[in-house]
């Protein structure tokens, strides 16, 4: 008799204990995924303020431009040819580095440059003459093209690359 109420005394125990464990674990559990909620929740609004701020922005000049003098190269659909002509869809190489994006419209690349993961040889892309106001209608279009969100440039930021660099 004193050995069942021993077995049943630490069967009870054990099931108190794993209710308590499974509890607190519950709630670190919790805690995290209200974490994971709040990050995505401001990934969201920093999203959002880009879109905003470029929602107005009316970029047809610089689609013009580009199906003008960029698209034999880079394609309509900014993708590229891969191996020769870089993409400029998703182009981890023009999201890093918005006066990278000018010299490069200015002047173009004398090196070899590496884009998503793949080579372009340097020296093949044209060079254009193009006005500050040209230059920048045609990076802002760049920038915020094919699910781009790059942001958008100044005029006076190109003319600053432009004095920079000759
Ligand atoms: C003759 C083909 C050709 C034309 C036309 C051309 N590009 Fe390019 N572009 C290239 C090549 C090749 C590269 C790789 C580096 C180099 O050779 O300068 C490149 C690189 C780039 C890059 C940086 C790499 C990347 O993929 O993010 C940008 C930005 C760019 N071009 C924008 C433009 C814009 C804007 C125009 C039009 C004003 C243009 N290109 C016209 C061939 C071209």
């Amino acid at each position: 008799m004193k050995k069942i109420k021993l077995i049943s005394y630490s069967l009870f125990m054990l099931l108190g204990f794993s209710v308590i464990t499974s509890c607190t674990a519950n709630q670190k559990q919790n805690e995290e995924t209200i974490k994971e909620e709040q990050n995505i929740e401001q990934i969201n609004q920093n999203n959002q303020n880009i879109t905003q701020e470029t929602a107005n922005k009316d970029f047809s000049a610089g689609e013009k431009i580009f199906n003008e003098k960029c698209m034999v190269c880079h394609q309509k659909n900014g993708e590229g040819v891969e191996g020769t002509f870089p993409p400029l869809a998703k182009s981890d190489y023009l999201l890093a580095d918005k006066e990278r994006t000018i010299i490069q419209t200015l002047t173009g690349s004398k090196k070899p440059i590496t884009v998503n993961g793949i080579e372009y040889p340097g020296n093949v892309m044209t060079v254009f003459e193009l006005s500050d106001q040209e230059v920048a209608d045609v990076v802002n279009y760049v920038l915020n093209s094919w699910g781009n969100e790059g942001g958008t440039i100044t005029v006076d930021e190109v003319k600053a690359v432009r004095a920079k660099i000759q």
